[in-house]
């Protein structure tokens, strides 16, 4: 209980980088290695978007990248308030910090997006103070049609014991609810913290002087896919041209638009990922 009057500088992670650039360069490096993807993407932030039904249900939040094995929710800490205000900023123009817009999707487990999912986020202030006589830095709000979110706030002060993360409820209308932490990369507590899991870590990157980040949930929700292929034991073409309901394997080339593109991670393609909308799908070659 004492955490909540415990105060430690805070400092925005400086090392903060272009996750997404990182998990590419990794999944590009894994691949010419030959090295398991799974393994080889641990400690790297993932989008669930950029991950597919490759002929079964995606794992559950936060399992929610390439296929790692499942983990259980974390826990709530002794900080959780119900009736947080409904808002998707917890800040005003004087509020001290450095400035976090934290945005991504909320997935069912066929991949495809949940509106209406309640999110009610609550954090530390920049002095790694809970408030718990009120409502600062605790807010919730729902996920729009296409499943989107956006939240605005501050990088979460440091307090003892814990290394910087944000604090999440998910549920979908009617489901239960998930209780999880966000995480930070390159933060240097992130390798003591027993908590931390880097599946749970945001991809975090540097924008003026703020932080953006990015997480996408799946949550346990049944879905059936409207994009289901007509055959589906189709194996990945040596060539030809991209098509929506195609089962490619690691390695398949296709051409999109004219130019050539490698398969990276094996998946059921669907409309919306043609090869230059998924960096983490294909790359030019
Ligand atoms: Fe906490």
């Amino acid at each position: 209980m004492d955490a909540s009057k415990d105060s430690a500088p805070d400092s925005a992670p400086d090392d903060a980088t272009d996750a997404h650039l990182s998990r590419k360069t990794v999944l590009r490096a894994a691949l010419a290695a030959g090295v398991a993807l799974p393994a080889a993407l641990m400690g790297v932030p993932a989008l669930a978007r950029t991950v597919g039904p490759d002929g079964g249900p995606l794992d559950v939040t936060p399992a929610c990248d390439d296929g790692d094995d499942p983990t259980p929710p974390q826990m709530e800490g002794p900080y959780f308030k119900p009736n947080s205000p409904r808002r998707t900023s917890l800040v005003d123009g004087s509020t001290p910090g450095t400035r976090l817009t934290v945005t991504g999707y909320v997935f069912g487990l066929a991949c495809q997006p949940l509106g209406n999912v309640l999110l009610d986020f609550w954090q530390a202030d920049v002095n790694g103070v809970y408030d718990n006589a009120g409502f600062r830095f605790r807010g919730h709000q729902f996920t729009d049609a296409a499943g989107a979110f956006t939240l605005t706030t501050i990088v979460p002060g440091l307090y003892p014991g814990r290394t910087r993360h944000l604090h999440v409820k998910a549920q979908a209308p009617g489901r239960p609810v998930l209780t999880t932490q966000l995480y930070f990369p390159g933060e240097p507590r992130n390798s003591t913290d027993s908590l931390f899991d880097p599946r749970l870590l945001m991809a975090v990157r540097t924008v003026g002087s703020g932080r953006e980040a990015k997480f996408d949930f799946v949550l346990n929700v049944s879905q059936t896919s409207t994009t289901k292929p007509t055959s589906t034991t189709t194996s990945s073409p040596g060539g030809g041209t991209w098509a929506a309901g195609t089962n490619y394997a690691t390695g398949a080339h296709v051409t999109y638009g004219g130019t050539g593109y490698v398969c990276l991670q094996a998946h059921l393609a669907q409309p919306g990922w043609e090869p230059p909308n998924v960096p983490a799908l294909w790359r030019a070659g």
